[in-house]
């Protein structure tokens, strides 16, 4: 009998390279998508002796994107059993030092690439009564974070567009999870500044994996994996928003003071 497929997005580094391990030992084959073709194929590789890996290299950070990995999906004709919506990036500084570019990449990439992918996929899973879509979004999708003001305003659409959509699909056969990792130790957090403060609190990549196959095949609506995570989240929602807002902007402000305005670390492209 064929196995069932995991589309994974962003599958060349960090949670998205663990989460494509995770799903091929549990007994799925793969589509797995980045910019990043050799790194894919050292993927492929690796869990060649466990399933079956088709590759597609697609910049979801530019308007063709999600089309592209589309259209090679419907050519591949495997149907899509679980989507992972993984792929995603940050820019840190203060809003009004991002660059149009990193502004224009990341509303694509954190918020149409996996609005549109969701959208197109969504018909399919709904026909055959059977799917899932695993949404990472974060721990900073549940408050404002002055510093990374558009990466956790996109994160919370990320959380919100998902709950809606699990309660949308009812009776559909498809769920609907995100997952909300925090600070977990990635390429993307060496990217971001003053991210070594969160060193001691900083999660595996492959546990939170982990935690994220099992919530999504559990059909949870949310995941907040690790105890100190989950103890922050609480924190902020049961606290008045002005206070959360004035505790992280008198973080970022400490934070950045030893940054000049404008100067950011992160990897997006110009
Ligand atoms: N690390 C954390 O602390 C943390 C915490 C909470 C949530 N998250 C979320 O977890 C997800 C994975 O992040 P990570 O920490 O694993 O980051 P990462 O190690 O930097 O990996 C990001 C992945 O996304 C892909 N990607 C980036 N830009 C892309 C583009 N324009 N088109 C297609 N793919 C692109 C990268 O592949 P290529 O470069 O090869 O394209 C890579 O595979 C993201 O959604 C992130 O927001 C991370």
């Amino acid at each position: 009998m064929a196995k069932p497929v995991a589309l994974i997005t962003g599958a060349s580094a960090g949670i998205g390279y663990e989460l494509a391990k995770v799903f091929a030992e549990n007994g799925y084959d793969l589509v797995v998508s980045a910019r990043r073709e050799e790194r894919l194929r050292q993927l492929a590789e690796e869990l060649s002796p466990l399933c079956s890996v088709d590759i597609v290299v697609a910049d979801l950070g530019k308007a063709r994107g999600p089309s592209t990995l589309v259209e090679a999906i419907t050519k591949l004709g495997k149907p899509i059993e679980v989507l992972v919506n993984n792929a995603g990036s940050a820019a840190s500084g203060p809003f009004q030092s991002l660059k149009r570019s990193q502004v224009k990449t990341l509303l694509q990439l954190n918020i149409r690439a996996l609005t549109e992918l969701t959208y197109e996929l969504l018909p399919d899973m709904i026909a055959r009564k059977s799917g899932k879509i695993l949404n990472v979004a974060s721990v900073v999708s549940f408050q404002p974070v002055p510093g990374l003001s558009l990466y956790a305003a996109s994160k919370a659409f990320v959380l919100s567009l998902t709950e809606s959509l699990s309660e949308d699909l009812k009776g559909t056969g498809v769920t609907a999870t995100a997952l909300c990792p925090g600070p977990t130790r990635t390429e993307m957090v060496s990217d971001i500044q003053n991210m070594e403060l969160a060193g001691p609190f900083m999660s595996d990549a492959r546990q939170v994996a982990q935690e994220g196959f099992r919530a999504c095949m559990n059909g949870e609506v949310l995941r907040v994996p690790g105890l100190m995570n989950q103890a922050m989240v609480a924190w902020t929602q049961y606290q008045p928003r002005w206070l959360v807002r004035f505790f992280s902007g008198l973080a970022a402000r400490n934070s950045f003071n030893s940054v000049k305005m404008g100067e950011t670390k992160q990897s997006m492209a110009e």
